[in-house]
């Protein structure tokens, strides 16, 4: 017997021993984040963790226990380096096992549909085989190390939008060839032992009930055998989730399972088989992370490993892309540098939603900048800010809790918090009230540093006021409405104004009352105070740059904008970013802007600046990883994963028509099929402002002697592509060598090009590489929906060589005689 027999049978005869109750009790979690164990049988606990840039651990959005914060997914997609991917895998795995966890609920792998996505940050790329290569190193790496992937949003969550309802409409052949591509090779190729449904329905059915994806083509065409759970709160149903072979109800306590489950079993609705089924599938994956026999109390900590900070010093400036350059980078020594823009001392180390944990530490662009050069060699101005949100106050609160939601009788507990923020998940005041049937009075002193006219902003799920010395100025509780935050069960943000004096403190009085939830169950606000910077602020900038040698102006967004649970409103900067930039680059002709987004923004200034690098959302080490690649100490490795457009409005998912996006009347429709992200804009003869792939190094590269070899390709529909690849600059630096195929006429449509094999190459100066690409059959295929299977028809095929998909350099022609079909 092998050992994967004798697993198998250990299993069974587990299984066996359980009494229904027990077997039913392993498909839904206990708690927020972990499973049940069963004593009787000494089966351990199975525990899971967010995911995907750290591992956070148990304790809530906001607090909990400090992680390694890595780069957002598009940092990492922007690295198009899969071997440092499998790196930041073995590195998470270590981090899951500080918080006591056997699944990391990672990576996020849909694609870049909309520019507008608020989860466009956590996700790779807007191409399926980037996406998908990258998620295989990165799920490689993690379970070299014991911790299970959860490969998520299985299927067609690309955006925020009424997410936890909408259907989205995409038909077989774009599933087949674009969004089910990266699940498909992570179960296939990388063997990911965990599939996290999405929240939306597919189609008209809920992902987490959906048997034609779960059963036929997750489990039947790609033989995966490990746990599939729902999203938070994403599971509707007894019977369908069961028989549709969603194994894990997540969280817990059960909602549609436990009690229901039993007797959905002893009404006949659902299979003691298929509850067994469900029950091996869990007890697979928990025997393969240890958590079966992991009988150790539950124990989180925190662990601030040099070799992590070194490894998401390095991706971080792996990931950042060189957009222009007119001479001006690396910055040279012995230079002044005005460093400038609301992004400057702030460090933007990620995205907002589940994926946000508590990071060791931030380092600001500004510090970074200041480690390197000296402060002396420095100059600042804000020059605006970029915020969502009035800023968080930040001093400490009293809390009284009520237990009804009236504030009303005595004051059952009391306690502190230190800024004026709170996300009640699972047990709120020690257990003293339930987390659906409470009030709260937190009290708290504002000192106003200057005069002025301060905004006060509100945001909650749940009904809240604030009063500044008695007086309300800010209303989230008559006419509460959902608006778009907290994961759309929050209000927009409600805005007051006062006048304030300097030093003279103020007392704040927040009321909050918890209400139903609309999907997810959790209660929370947000309090934020603040004076607007006003048209000195960019005068000021102004100044400071024309007294520097050099300009940075560090501007973007931040995780309240680029954040799950909430599409943005348009890709334009926000506030007044645009005018600064424009003003800081009259006043100092090298001026070089740094970009932080999750994504895509238009960029109105782009002819008027000397450089600009966009660095995502890099982690915990943003200000070092920025400072290395302003100064030339690190290569910008990064090339674009996802095309810049020039405006919002040459994205394929814009669109007059809302059912298009962001969807309307619950259903959402992927129009335009096939093309997403290039093929779009290839297809239409649109110029992007930057297209997919492009990055500029530090040096130059030729890419020659080009040879393909396709004695296989009639036997199998192999080929192999091989090329020189040489630096021939003066410094060493990276390149990614981009292969598309493009099929020379079809008689069903086909994208002008797609992405089908990529290369990161690094070399010294003046050094050659021979590298080598290679295809398959499916490289070269198309589904055909009808018959249900793959298929590569006769005829020829170039073989498109370059260095971003609009600067192709080099290319071969390959040509089949006879036609291949493949089961799916
Ligand atoms: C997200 C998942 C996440 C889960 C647990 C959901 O809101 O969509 O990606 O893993 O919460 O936090």
């Amino acid at each position: 017997m092998t050992k994967m027999d004798e697993t198998r049978k250990s299993i069974d005869e587990l299984v066996d021993s359980m009494t229904l109750e027990e077997q039913v009790s392993l498909l839904s979690g206990e708690d927020f984040w972990s499973l049940p164990a069963i004593e009787r049988l000494n089966v351990g606990k199975l525990r899971v963790t967010d995911g995907p840039n750290g591992a956070r651990g148990g304790g809530g959005l906001l607090g909990g226990v400090k992680s390694a914060c890595f780069p957002v997914g598009i940092a990492l997609g922007a690295t198009w380096n899969a071997e440092l991917l499998a790196e930041i895998g073995e590195a998470l795995a270590a981090e899951a096992k500080s918080k006591g966890a056997h699944m990391l609920l990672a990576p996020t792998v849909n694609i870049q549909r909309s520019v507008t996505n608020g989860r466009n940050f956590e996700c790779y790329s807007e191409d399926p085989v980037l996406t998908a290569e990258l998620a295989c190193a990165y799920v490689r790496g993690l379970q070299s190390r014991g911790i299970s992937a959860t490969v998520k949003h299985f299927a067609g969550n690309e955006s925020e939008i009424e997410r936890a309802t909408m259907s989205s409409v995409i038909d077989e052949r774009t599933l087949r060839e674009v969004y089910l591509v990266p699940f498909e090779r992570a179960v296939r190729k990388a063997g990911a032992m965990g599939v996290m449904t999405a929240y939306n329905r597919l189609n008209g059915t809920y992902a987490s009930e959906h048997s034609w994806l779960i059963s036929d083509v997750l489990r039947g065409e790609w033989g995966f055998e490990g746990l599939v759970m729902s999203d938070w709160f994403g599971s509707h149903s007894t019977a369908e989730t069961v028989n549709a072979g969603l194994d894990l109800e997540m969280p817990g306590p059960a909602r549609d399972r436990g009690a229901r489950l039993v007797a959905a079993v002893e009404a006949g609705e659902v299979s003691r088989e298929t509850v067994r089924a469900r029950v091996r599938a869990i007890l697979a994956v928990m025997e393969r992370t240890g958590a079966r026999r992991d009988r150790r109390a539950h124990q989180e900590s925190a662990n601030d490993r040099p070799e992590h900070r070194a490894l998401i010093r390095r991706a971080g400036a792996e990931g950042m892309v060189l957009l222009k350059n007119n001479d001006i980078l690396p910055l040279g020594s012995g230079r002044r540098i005005a460093v400038i823009g609301p992004n400057a001392r702030t460090a933007q180390i990620m995205g907002g939603g589940s994926s946000q944990l508590n990071p060791h530490y931030r380092v600001s662009p500004w510090e970074g900048l200041a480690f390197a050069l000296g402060e002396d060699a420095l100059s600042y101005a804000a020059g605006c800010g970029n915020s969502r949100f009035a800023p968080l106050l930040q001093s400490a609160l009293q809390v009284e809790y009520f237990a009804n939601r009236t504030l009303s009788g005595e004051v059952v507990h009391v306690e502190t918090m230190d800024a004026a923020e709170a996300f009640w998940l699972g047990e709120v005041a020690q257990g003293k009230v339930a987390d659906d049937n409470f009030s709260a009075r937190l009290q708290a002193e504002f000192l106003p540093e200057k005069a002025g006219i301060y905004r006060i902003g509100i945001i909650s799920a749940g009904l809240s006021r604030v009063y500044v010395d008695g007086a309300i100025v800010a209303d989230a509780w008559n006419g509460w409405a959902r608006g778009r935050t907290f994961f759309e069960e929050g209000c927009d943000e409600v805005v007051g104004e006062i006048a304030l004096e300097a030093g003279k403190p103020v007392e704040i009085i927040i009321e909050f009352a918890a209400k139903d939830h609309a999907v997810l169950r959790f209660a929370a606000f947000r309090l934020g105070i603040g004076l607007p910077l006003g048209n000195d602020a960019i005068a000021e900038a102004a100044d400071a740059a024309a007294r520097a040698d050099v300009a940075v102006v560090f501007v973007g967004r931040n995780g309240e904008w680029d954040t799950e649970g909430s599409d943005l409103p348009d890709i334009g900067l926000p506030g007044r970013q645009d005018e600064l930039v424009s003003a800081v680059a009259r006043a100092n002709k090298n001026t070089v802007v740094v970009l932080q987004t999750g994504g895509p923004v238009e960029m109105p200034w782009s002819g008027e600046v000397a450089g600009i690098i966009q660095a995502w959302y890099p982690g915990q080490e943003t200000g070092n990883a920025i400072a290395d690649v302003l100064l030339g100490k690190s290569e910008p490795g990064g090339r674009l994963p996802q095309t810049f457009p020039a405006r919002w409005s040459d994205n394929p998912a814009y669109s007059q028509d809302p059912r298009v996006y962001p969807g309307a009347g619950g259903e959402v429709e992927y129009r335009e099929g096939l093309f997403v992200g290039y093929r779009h804009y290839d297809r239409h003869g649109i110029v992007p402002l930057f297209p997919f792939g492009f990055g500029l190094s530090y040096t130059e590269f030729a890419l020659e002697n080009l040879l393909v070899d396709a004695a296989r390709f009639d036997v199998d529909g192999s080929v192999t592509v091989s090329l020189d690849v040489r630096n021939t600059g003066a410094r060493s630096g990276s390149t990614v060598v981009q292969l598309y195929v493009a099929p020379e006429g079809s008689s069903v449509a086909r994208p002008e090009k797609e992405l089908k094999a990529f290369a990161k190459v690094g070399l010294e100066a003046g050094e050659t590489r021979r590298l080598i690409l290679r295809l398959d059959a499916r490289d070269f295929a198309y589904f055909d929906v009808r018959n249900q299977t793959w298929v590569v028809t006769p005829g020829a095929y170039r073989l498109r060589v370059g260095t971003d998909s609009a600067t192709i350099v080099i290319e071969g022609r390959v040509e089949r005689a006879s036609r291949i079909e493949m089961k799916p």
